[in-house]
Order: C-alpha cells, then structure tokens, then sequence
C-alpha cells in the first residue's frame, strides 16, 4: 500500500515518523476516517469541518490547506484503488523536544494518511445485529475533540470481547455516553428515535448528523437526550452510527434482547436510506 507522510507519498514500509513525534509521547494530536463508496469521499465537508475544530480546541496549526487535504484523500484512494473502505488521517503537533509544555510556534505539525479497504455497504453484521455490554465511560472529559488518545476505548472493546460481545457502551452518571467508536441510538415502542444530544460528553458523529437529517426528512420522529442502559434494554430497537459502521442494529444489551432480539425494521430502514443517499 501506498501512504502518505509530510508531503510525500511512499509505500509503507518506507514510512517514518520521528520518536519524538508528540503524537506517538503524548497522544498530541487528532484524527479523521472518512468513508469510500464507489470510489467516492462520504460527507468529506463534514469531516474537514470536525477536523478543523479538533485542531481549533486544541491551539494545533493546520498541516495543510483543505483543497490540498482532499487532493491527498483522492490521490490516495485512486494509487490504492479503493473502491470501499476507509481514508485515516492524523495530525500531531509535530516532532519537538520532549517537554509537556507545546513545542516553539513554527514546529511543523505531522500529517499522515492511509487507506483501508473493507466491504462497509455490504457488511454481514447488519443482517445478524451487533451485541453490546456496558462498562463505566473512564475517558476524559473532552469527547468532542477527535484525539488519538484511544487507550481507554480499546480496553473497553477488550473488555466486550471477553464478554464475548461486539461493542461496549459507555456509561456515566447512569447515563450511556455512547461506544467505543461510535454513537448511541434507541428507538422507543412509539417509534421515536432517541440519540444524546450533542456536548463535550461524546464524540459529535458526522454519521450522527447524516442520519438525525435523514430521519427528519422521512418524517420520524426524534428527540435528542440522554438515556440509561435499563431504558436501551427496554427499547423497541438500538443502533449505532459511525463513518466505518453506517447505521448498524444492536440486538442484545448486556445478555438481553433488544426488542425481538433481531435488528429492527427502523433501524434497517435507516441503514438503507443512509446508504442509498451515500451511493
Ligand atoms: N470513530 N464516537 C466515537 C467515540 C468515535 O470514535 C466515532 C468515530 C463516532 C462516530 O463518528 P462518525 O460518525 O463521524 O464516524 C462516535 C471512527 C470511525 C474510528 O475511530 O474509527
């Protein structure tokens, strides 16, 4: 595979970072995945808009400019033929001498790309459901920023495998945050559509966005608020959105049956007017 790094595309084997890269000492730095269908960039405005504020949040030059951002994303996915899978971007702060406070302003941040293929219209897991267990949201407290720092994520999905589960949601104050890589949603038995409203507690989905927008349009009904995992279990039907996952039923929560057990006919519904709409 051909990636990209600070300005030059090479094949990965011949890629470096520097050890003192700030990403790789503090998980100083943030990132985006945006989806390929067809060959074609899903909401890249919306990604390039999150990346810009992540930067903003976090006083982060911008590795480059967005026409060249996106030149990048496409030349990348035409070297690697991608017809479907997934474009990741990272900028960090740059390589400095080791010291918490940021390194002098004039530091180069790091920008680095990479493609990944993966069959995500199509994906088998839609049709079974995905299972999901709750663990407590030990993150910190600023969500909103799309950080590389995914050490407590990755445990909590370590920590559903050995539950033998999918996924796990978050819950704080007795309240699901959302997954691990992906947000919320529950359906209530009146059909209305349930997801946690956006603030520095969750990530703000570009997906999540999508699907509230398609939602309104079809003419369901929605409410943004939080809600408890004893109300998901009781939920008529759940799912979770992301930019990899699209809209992906979950069928148990913590051993219980969401519903009938099976993925939803909403949840389903909105899964193929996301895709149609992406198409
Ligand atoms: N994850 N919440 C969290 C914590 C996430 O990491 C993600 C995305 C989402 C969904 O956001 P979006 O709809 O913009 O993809 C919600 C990406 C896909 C990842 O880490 O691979």
């Amino acid at each position: 595979r051909t990636v990209y790094v600070n300005g030059a595309f090479v094949p990965e084997e011949a890629a470096t970072i520097s050890v003192f890269d700030r990403g790789f000492l503090f998980a100083d730095g943030v990132y985006e995945v945006t989806t390929v269908l067809g060959g074609r960039l899903i909401d890249f405005a919306g990604h390039m808009a999150r990346l810009r504020r992540s930067l903003a949040e976090l006083a982060m030059d911008a590795p480059a400019d967005e026409a060249e951002i996106l030149s990048i994303h496409r030349e990348l996915v035409a070297r690697n033929g991608i017809e479907e899978g997934m474009v990741y971007l990272q900028v960090t702060r740059g390589a400095a001498d080791r010291d918490f406070a940021f390194p002098p302003a004039g530091t180069k941040p790091s920008l680095v790309l990479f493609t990944q293929e993966k069959a995500v219209s199509d994906n088998p897991a839609a049709e079974k459901g995905l299972t999901v267990v709750s663990v407590p949201d030990q993150r910190w407290a600023r969500r909103d920023i799309k950080t590389v720092q995914l050490l407590y994520p990755s445990l909590a999905k370590m920590e559903a495998k050995a539950r033998d589960a999918d996924d796990a949601w978050m819950v704080e104050n007795g309240l699901v945050t959302e997954g691990t890589s992906n947000n919320a949603w529950i359906i209530l038995a009146d059909g209305t559509i349930v997801t946690r409203p956006r603030s520095e507690a969750i990530l703000h989905g570009i997906t999540r966005s999508a699907v509230l927008r398609l939602a309104e349009e079809a003419g369901h009904r929605f409410v943004e608020r939080p809600f408890s995992i004893e109300e998901a279990k009781g939920a008529a039907e759940a799912f979770i959105t992301s930019a990899s996952a699209f809209v992906m039923p979950v069928v148990r929560i913590d051993g219980a049956p969401v519903g009938a057990g099976v993925p939803g006919p909403l949840s389903r519904r909105l899964r193929q007017i996301y895709i149609e709409e992406a198409r």
